[in-house]
């Protein structure tokens, strides 16, 4: 595996396999690597014939009183399980090298991007279209791979990529969980033994919203129980759980379409965020 820094050497490297006659896959990763991480590199080498991974702990997707600095940062953990699991190339850029002095263009989303965590987290998911855009220009590849653990994001890229033209296809990959049901998430290394050991009671409770809204349950009043069901469990605030249409994100009166439960709810330092899909009805 070669690790690049700067954008000339990444647009090189894939200059000459594009010449080889290979094809290009990107996972974009703000590093803290983890099993999801490597599931998302393995489903990214079965698609194409190179695989290049980005690690960006990216600002502008922080907002002002969030965990930017104290992201967990794992870099040389993470370019050994990456070498391990196969991937060619690592970019590795600088914030200066994403953003130069004088850096003022940012890419919105719209409704998608203002709903859920766009409403917690303002300004959120414009940074992460922003980079997301910068790094697919960047390298220009014909598959980009992304984990369905954060399942708005990923709406989120796919609508921007089709409303923008960017000539790349998305891959949306299932969550990772632990045998206990917690999905694998980087923040999860915020929380204490105690708060892990509540922790499950996020994807309990989701995935029995689900099963209760297919069986015919009513969308809203199933999710108010599910929010007891997680401050019952120990949880702090939560921000939402909620069934939405699984491509516009927009409420719903019942699963007559593909719709999805969203859940994001604090534990101590942590916020946790999880989805399931409501099976048909
Ligand atoms: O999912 C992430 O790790 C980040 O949001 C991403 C897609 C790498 C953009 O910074």
């Amino acid at each position: 595996m070669v690790t690049v820094t700067s954008i000339a050497e990444l647009q090189e490297r894939i200059r000459d396999w594009r010449r080889a006659g290979d094809s290009i896959g990107l996972v974009p990763t703000m590093g803290a690597l983890h099993d999801g991480h490597f599931a998302l590199m393995r489903h990214c080498r079965a698609d194409a014939t190179r695989t290049c991974a980005t690690i960006f702990v990216n600002p502008t997707q922080f907002g002002p009183n969030e965990d930017f600095a104290s992201y967990p940062r794992t870099v040389s953990a993470d370019e050994d399980n990456l070498r391990a699991v196969g991937v060619d190339l690592l970019f590795m850029p600088s914030v200066t090298e994403m953003y130069p002095p004088g850096h003022s263009t940012r890419v919105r989303v719209g409704p998608l991007g203002e709903t859920l965590d766009g409403t917690f987290r303002p300004g959120h998911f414009e940074g992460i279209a922003t980079v997301v855009t910068k790094l697919l220009l960047q390298a220009l590849p014909d598959v980009a791979v992304f984990g369905e653990k954060d399942y708005q994001q990923l709406q989120v890229i796919k609508r921007m990529v089709r409303d923008i033209d960017i000539p790349v296809r998305i891959e949306g990959v299932p969550t990772v969980r632990e045998p206990d049901g917690v999905a694998l998430s980087s923040r999860n290394a915020y929380l204490t033994p105690a708060e892990r050991a509540v922790a499950p009671a996020l994807y309990r409770s989701i995935r029995s919203v689900a099963q209760a809204v297919a069986e015919g349950g009513n969308p809203d009043r199933e999710a108010a129980r599910g929010v007891e069901a997680l401050e019952r469990a120990g949880f702090g605030r939560v921000d939402y759980l909620t069934l939405r249409d699984a491509e516009t994100l927009q409420p719903v009166a019942d699963a007559s379409r593909p719709t999805r439960v969203l859940a994001a709810a604090w534990l101590g330092r942590a916020r946790l965020i999880d989805n399931v899909s409501v099976a048909p009805l």
